[in-house]
């Protein structure tokens, strides 16, 4: 009854793992650093990883909406499948047409499906791309001046985590976001607050975003569908809030101010 979760060392994967082993659920990490290794970019991989598990947390690297990413998915839950999985849990984005493309080959695969459909994730300030900008003080991004439901990786978690070890969220897709909207110029305010610190927001050209990015050693292809992704997202499409954690956990999402306030030591200089 083995789970493999994917990412399974990143901030949604990282997560789901604790719980699912908190629950006394024997859990297999599925990453390039993982024992056996898992590779998205390396097939032969993939039937090692899958030996012996009955479930999977798929969220795919680096993302979702990039180009492959369809055709892994396609490729890797057929396989899932056929290996004997049962139940498979995909972490997907809110309002991204191509990730939204990546949900139909695990709904129509045969497994017990449920899809968490996020909004932009509050951890992207606190343990990825934007741990760095925090730290120097100024958000830089293609952003609208439009605002998003930010979403706490640990609502995620524990929606993916009950997806997994309950019964009751088959066939359901969950829109997952945060309880209140927030322009980033806001979450920069708050952000400052939480750490008595100046944050800035400063909205950049997406060729201006994709130079920075490329400047800081990410190649040039994944900066412009990284770019081209915030853009699209970002442009008032999302600006709404969804009650996906409440109806799967019974319970409200997590709010802004008390992520920002519980990452306050992660900013310090
Ligand atoms: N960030 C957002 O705001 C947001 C919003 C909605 C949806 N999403 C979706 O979230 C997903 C990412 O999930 P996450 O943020 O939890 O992950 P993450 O923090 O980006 O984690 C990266 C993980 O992927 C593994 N990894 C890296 N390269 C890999 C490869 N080639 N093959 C297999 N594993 C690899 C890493 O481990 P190793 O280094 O050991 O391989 C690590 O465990 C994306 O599909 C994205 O579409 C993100």
């Amino acid at each position: 009854m083995t789970t493999l979760v994917t990412s399974g060392t990143g901030k949604t994967g990282r997560r789901v793992a604790d719980r699912l082993t908190a629950l006394g659920l024997p859990v297999r990490i599925g990453s390039r650093s993982s024992t056996p290794p898992f590779d998205w970019a390396d097939r032969s991989t993939w039937p090692a990883a899958l030996d012996g598990v009955s479930a999977v947390y798929l969220a795919y690297y680096p993302d979702l909406a990039f180009p492959g990413a369809y055709d892994d998915i396609k490729a890797f839950t057929d396989l899932a499948v056929r290996n004997g999985v049962r139940r498979i849990v995909l972490l997907s984005g809110r309002g991204e047409p191509e990730a939204q493309a990546s949900e139909v080959p695990v709904q129509e695969s045969g497994a017990e499906w449920t899809i968490v459909r996020c909004s932009w994730f509050m951890q992207n300030f606190s343990e990825d791309f934007l741990l760095e900008p925090m730290r120097e003080g100024v958000i830089a991004l293609p952003a609208a001046d439009v605002p998003e439901p930010f979403v706490d990786v640990d609502d995620i978690a524990d929606v993916a985590a009950a997806a997994l070890s309950q019964d009751g969220h088959t066939g359901k897709l969950y829109e997952l976001t945060g309880p209140r909207l927030l322009t980033f110029a806001r979450a920069a305010e708050e952000l400052s607050q939480a750490t008595g610190r100046k944050i800035s927001f400063v909205r950049v050209t997406p060729e201006e975003y994709v130079a920075a990015a490329v400047a800081h050693g990410l190649p040039q292809a994944e900066a412009e569908s990284l770019s081209a992704m915030f853009t699209e997202i970002l442009d008032g499409r999302n600006a709404n809030v969804s009650h996906g954690v409440q109806q799967a956990l019974g319970r409200p999402a997590r709010d802004f101010a008390d992520f920002a306030r519980a990452n306050a030591h992660v900013w310090k200089l």
